[in-house]
């Protein structure tokens, strides 16, 4: 660690686990009663407890954001935090409404919107903080060094906070509402966040690869243009059957398909890079959450959302539990594995130590991969029969979900893995060291 306020990102960092680990909880609960359709149906009901398993999910991502942007903010821009200690008051601000929000939930206030749920107080709190944060980072990076990567990264963070105020628009038709939804729920993911991952990823594979700086962001730059290109006019994917007119059935399927493109281009520049690149890294961990994350965000995005994207496929798909096997790897792949990879990273450096628990680390990405895997796999057999017996065959939705039981068995089953291995995660990169540094290994350079 060459400045002394990327240790901003610590606090960062804990909250998000603290609340990472708390979103799988309640999956595990949303799972649970699928298995077993009255659990604790009225302590807190299923659209409860799926309302605070997603808010959770964008909450910790979005802390997890915040926290890899003050790590690498100081690097990039050769700057110290412009003010280490608005950073502070602006995490306890966002949690404050998280949590708020999340405790709302359960007495049943809440907008509705999914995703978007949070009362109208915690979304205005939400908003000061993510401004006091663009204003804190954007600062240190205008009076400092700028380079390819807090660029892109900026521009994904302004650019995100730009699409999040449609949440306060929230038009009394159905249709218009979800027309306006879906250009935060999809542009995010499918846009402005991509432009975030690229650079997260452009920042881990210059310090862990030793590849030349000019070739990262080239690539960088290639990867924001088809990102736009491709995201913006591929939320006609999701204009098929809300009222929209017809012409958004060939954009939609044109353009949504394009999106794959980023996505396989991420995969192989992060795997070019590794092979290419001549520094061997210390922090193995690390280079193995990366390149896990460009290549489940390949498959989870580009591939399982491909499966589905065009029209006349959607048409029986829409809904399904397809979407939510693809929902969940996109998102593991994409935005959860990058996130923990900089954990990884930067962990060691923040507490000062040699890479360290890095065996375990490295257990709890593959026991933490293989199940959302195969919770992937068992939602998307679901889906399969599901769209057979009620799209194709017309069969009564809750006949269906009687067929489906073994595989919400199994869902949950894999989910209790998911959850094993985040306990892992977190106890290697927060417990005490227990490693032996190896005699042959060399200390960080301030550049690593
Ligand atoms: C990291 C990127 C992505 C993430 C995190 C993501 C996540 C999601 C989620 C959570 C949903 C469900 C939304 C809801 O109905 O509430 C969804 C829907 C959908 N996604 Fe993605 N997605 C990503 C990329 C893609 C890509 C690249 C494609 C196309 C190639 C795609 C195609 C679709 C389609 C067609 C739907 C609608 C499914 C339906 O009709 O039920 N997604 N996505
Ligand atoms: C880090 C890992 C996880 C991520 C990124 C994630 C993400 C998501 C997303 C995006 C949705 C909304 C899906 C949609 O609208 O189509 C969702 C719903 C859900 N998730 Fe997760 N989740 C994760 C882990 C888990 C775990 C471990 C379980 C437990 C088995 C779980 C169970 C559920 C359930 C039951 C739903 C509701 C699905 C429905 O409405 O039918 N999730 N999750
Ligand atoms: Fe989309």
């Amino acid at each position: 660690m060459k400045y002394e306020t990327q240790k901003v990102a610590l606090p960062f960092f804990m909250v998000a686990m603290a609340l990472f680990a708390l979103q799988i909880v309640f999956g595990l609960a949303a799972a649970a009663a699928y298995v077993w359709p009255h659990f604790m149906s009225e302590a807190m009901p299923f659209h409860i407890t799926r309302t605070s398993h997603t808010n959770l999910l964008i909450v910790w991502l979005l802390i997890g954001f915040m926290g890899c942007t003050y790590y690498l903010m100081p690097e990039e821009a050769e700057n110290e935090i412009y003010s280490p200690n608005l950073a502070y008051f602006q995490l306890a601000l966002f949690a404050i409404a998280g949590a708020g929000a999340l405790i709302s939930y359960q007495f049943g206030i809440h907008e509705g919107r999914h995703y978007l749920e949070q009362p109208l107080w915690a979304k205005v709190v939400i908003t000061v903080s993510f401004l006091m944060f663009l204003f804190n980072t954007s600062l240190t990076m205008l009076k400092g060094r700028r380079t390819a990567i807090n660029m892109v990264l900026m521009l994904g963070l302004w650019l995100a906070a730009v699409f999040w105020l449609f949440a306060f628009y929230n038009p009394d038709n159905l249709a218009l509402d979800k027309l306006w939804w879906w250009w935060i729920v999809h542009i995010w993911v499918e846009g402005v966040w991509e432009l975030i991952m690229a650079a997260l990823l452009g920042y881990l594979l210059i310090k862990m690869t030793g590849v030349d700086r000019e070739v990262i962001e080239k690539w960088l730059y290639v990867i924001v243009g088809l990102a736009l290109f491709s995201g913006l006019l591929g939320t006609g994917h999701h204009y098929y059957w809300i009222g929209t007119p017809a012409y958004w059935q060939p954009i939609g399927s044109i353009f949504s398909t394009l999106e794959v493109i980023p996505f396989f281009a991420m995969v192989v520049f992060a795997f070019y890079m590794f092979w290419k690149g001549s520094r061997n890294h210390p922090n193995k961990a690390a280079m193995l959450w990366t390149l896990g994350s460009a290549a489940v965000a390949f498959f989870g995005a580009g591939v399982w959302g491909f499966m589905h994207t065009l029209s006349w496929i959607n048409y029986y798909t829409h809904g399904t539990q397809i979407t939510a096997a693809h929902g969940h790897l996109a998102f593991y792949g994409a935005y959860v594995m990058l996130v923990l990879g900089v954990i990884t990273y930067a962990m060691p450096q923040l507490r000062r130590v040699q890479p360290y628990n890095q065996v375990l680390n490295m257990w709890a990405f593959w026991i933490m991969t293989s199940a959302m895997w195969f919770m992937t796999f068992t939602l998307t057999f679901a889906g399969v029969v599901q769209t057979h017996l009620q799209r194709v065959l017309g069969m009564n939705f809750m006949q269906i979900q009687e067929q489906l039981e073994l595989f919400y068995i199994m869902r949950f089953g894999t989910g209790i893995f998911v959850g094993i291995a985040a306990l892992m995660f977190i106890y290697a990169v927060f417990a005490p060291a227990r490693e032996q540094v190896p005699a042959t290994s060399r200390p960080l350079t301030a550049n690593e």
